[in-house]
C-alpha cells in the first residue's frame, strides 16, 4: 500500500521532476548495463535510490548481489549498475531522491531481452583526450542525442562539432576536437529505446603526467620535452 502511494506520487511530480533518465533500456540478458540518473543540483546532498517494485537500493549503502548504486556528486549524477541482467529483472524502474516530504523520482522501463538487443553499444564509456576526434559506434541507432535531448541524426543536428554517418551496420558517431564541456551523459536511440553512453574527456595534463612517469625514461628527453610543449600550447 505504501509502495502504491510512492509511486502515485511519484507520477504526479514526474511532469516537474528534478531527475532526469533515459526512457526505456533494452539489454540482453547476461550482460552488464549502467543505468544514469541526472539530478538537480539542490538534490546533491540528498539521499539517493533505485525502486524496482517493493525493492529499493539506496546510495551510500553497500552493493547488493548484481546491483550497485554510485553518486556522484560533482557531476550531479548517479548510476545504477546491473550485472547479469536477468530476463525477470524487466519492468519498471524509479531513479529517486529521499526529501523530506515526497520524494521526487522518475521513472524507466528496463528490458532484458533474451536475444541481442536491437540497439547496442560496445561500450557505455568512452573516453578522449581533449581536442582529439572519437568515434562511437552505436548498432541498430538512429540519433546520437544529449541526455538532454537535442539529437543529431543522419540529417544532421544542433549538437555542435557532432555528426553522425550509417555504414549500414552501425551508426557512426563523431565527436571533432572533444572539449571539457563535451563530458558527460548521451544516448543513442532508434525508434523504441535508448541506450546511455558517458563520454570523458581527459586533459593534456595527463599526458604529459604519463610521459613523466615513464619508467622508461627517468630524465626528460628532448622528444618528452617536445612533447609537453605541443599539449602546452593546444
Ligand atoms: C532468471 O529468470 C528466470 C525466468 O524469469 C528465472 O526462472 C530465474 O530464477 C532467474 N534467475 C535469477 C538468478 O534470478
Ligand atoms: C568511465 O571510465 C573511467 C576510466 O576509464 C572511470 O574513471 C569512470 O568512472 C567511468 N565512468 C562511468 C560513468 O562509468
Ligand atoms: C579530426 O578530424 C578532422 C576532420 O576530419 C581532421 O582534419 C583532423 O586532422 C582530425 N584531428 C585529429 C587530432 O585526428
Ligand atoms: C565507422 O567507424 C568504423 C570504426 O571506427 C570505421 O571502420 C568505418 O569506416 C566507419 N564508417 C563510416 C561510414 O564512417
Amino acid at each position: 500500500m505504501e509502495t502504491l502511494l510512492l509511486l502515485f506520487l511519484l507520477t504526479l511530480a514526474s511532469g516537474t521532476s528534478g531527475i532526469r533518465t533515459v526512457k526505456k533500456i533494452s539489454v540482453q540478458k547476461q550482460q552488464t548495463i549502467t543505468i544514469p540518473c541526472l539530478y538537480d543540483q539542490k538534490y546533491t546532498s540528498y539521499t539517493k535510490y533505485m525502486g524496482y517494485g517493493s525493492f529499493w537500493m539506496f546510495s551510500g549503502f553497500v552493493s547488493h548481489s548484481r546491483l550497485s548504486i554510485e553518486d556522484n556528486q560533482k557531476e550531479h549524477f548517479f548510476t545504477v549498475t546491473l550485472r547479469e541482467a536477468n530476463v525477470s529483472d524487466s519492468g519498471s524502474y524509479w531513479c529517486a531522491v529521499t526529501l523530506s516530504g515526497n520524494d521526487d523520482g522518475t521513472r524507466l522501463y528496463l528490458d532484458v531481452t533474451e536475444a541481442e538487443a536491437g540497439l547496442r553499444v560496445s561500450s557505455q564509456n568512452v573516453s578522449g583526450y581533449e581536442g582529439e576526434n572519437i568515434t562511437i559506434r552505436c548498432y541498430g541507432a538512429s540519433q546520437w542525442c544529449t541526455i538532454r535531448g537535442s539529437c543529431v541524426g543522419r540529417d544532421g543536428g544542433p549538437i555542435e562539432r557532432t555528426a553522425v554517418s550509417d555504414d549500414g551496420d552501425a551508426l557512426n558517431v563523431t565527436i571533432w576536437q572533444l572539449q571539457k564541456e563535451d563530458r558527460g551523459w548521451y544516448y543513442c536511440s532508434n525508434k523504441d529505446s535508448q541506450m546511455p553512453v558517458y563520454v570523458t574527456v581527459m586533459d593534456a595534463q595527463e599526458i604529459i603526467q604519463f610521459t613523466t612517469n615513464s619508467p622508461s625514461s627517468s630524465r626528460l628527453t628532448s622528444s618528452d620535452q617536445a612533447v609537453i610543449h605541443s599539449y602546452c600550447v593546444t
